[in-house]
């Protein structure tokens, strides 16, 4: 059994044949093709523990336009909330016949939990856990900056020479994280820009140079600007400069935006706090990629599924980490 549980173990042959397959997949898309027979008679199970708009809809989506049947459970409104453990609701979903488990859960480390503890055999991908990663967001952000970049064209291409500034709160961000591990994996460069109190205290292994200045990195070549979403739920009142302080030291304004130079593009994964780190200029502007990040969301989880549980396997290029 194969499972996606992180960016930080995957190859990059296989980060490459994903999005390869995510091309595809966007060709039938784009050709009125709806729906494909690939997974017919397969059966995805989206395991939500934490809210979700785009992530928990796009594997939603892709599962039915690959014409597997899908089951959507949320644990609001679950026996969860009479104390029914991630195990037993994890079997109880395979006996109803999951082949696959797409699951978000606010602790680091479920979904690899899942993956290896014998519970269940079904393949197990990683929808957002705790702070940890969220590699289907990578995965289309990287997507979206290769095609962004090379257009029909991107097949097999990496992002060499691509420099992405990411901003924001990097210590509450799986986001951040998958991203990191990813574009350098494909060849990137990353920068890092955040207030001191939201880094991670321990990033010395991380392929990344930092700075605390918005303004001194959009001062360099850039080709992406990503903004994180600020996690006021998970932050304490220390971490956090106030929010007239941090929109004006750290927010995408449209003074910000005026600066950017070239095809440069604007990322955000969503949900925005417009007004605080991306003004509603940066966000509906022209160089903004919100929704096409969200339209090549559902390409890159269609390929997901598909090399999940397709007859073509992962095996050969998939990292270590990924396997039990
Ligand atoms: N980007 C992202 O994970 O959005 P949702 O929380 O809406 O799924």
């Amino acid at each position: 059994m194969r499972h996606l549980l992180d960016t930080q173990t995957l190859s990059k042959d296989l980060a490459l044949r994903i999005l390869d397959v995510a091309e595809d997949m966007a060709d039938t898309q784009s050709r009125e093709v709806k729906k494909l027979p690939t997974l017919r008679g397969k059966t995805v199970v989206n395991l939500f523990f934490e809210d979700s708009t785009r992530t928990r809809i796009s594997f939603e989506a892709a599962a039915k336009r690959l014409s597997a049947d899908v089951i959507n459970f949320a644990a609001k409104g679950s026996s969860v909330s009479k104390g029914e453990s991630l195990k037993d609701t994890a079997q109880t979903l395979q006996a109803m016949g999951a082949d696959a488990v797409v699951i978000r859960h606010s602790a680091s480390g479920a979904p690899r939990t899942l993956a290896t503890s014998g519970w269940i055999s079904a393949g197990v991908v990683n929808a957002g856990d705790g702070t940890h990663e969220h590699p289907t967001q990578a995965l289309l952000d990287a997507f979206t900056i290769r095609k962004r970049r090379f257009g029909a064209d991107s097949r097999g291409k990496d992002l060499a020479g691509v420099r992405v500034v990411i901003v924001g709160d990097v210590l509450h961000s799986r986001v951040a994280r998958s991203n990191v591990w990813l574009l350098t994996t494909l060849g990137a460069e990353v920068v890092l820009v955040t207030p001191p109190t939201l880094i991670p205290q321990n990033i010395s292994g991380w392929p990344v140079r930092v700075l605390y200045d918005l303004d001194e990195a959009l001062a360099e070549r850039l080709d992406a600007v990503m903004m994180l979403r600020i996690q006021l739920e998970r932050m304490h009142a220390a971490f956090f400069p106030s929010e007239r302080e941090y929109s004006r030291r750290w927010g995408l304004d449209p003074a910000r935006l005026e600066r950017l130079t070239g095809d440069s593009i604007v990322l955000h994964p969503g949900p925005m706090n417009r007004g605080l780190e991306i003004s509603a200029d940066a966000a509906d502007s022209p160089r903004s990629t919100v929704l096409e990040q969200v339209a090549n969301g559902v390409s890159v989880r269609m390929a997901v599924m598909y090399l999940l549980l397709a007859g073509e396997r992962m095996d050969d290029a998939m990292g270590s980490g990924q396997e039990q």
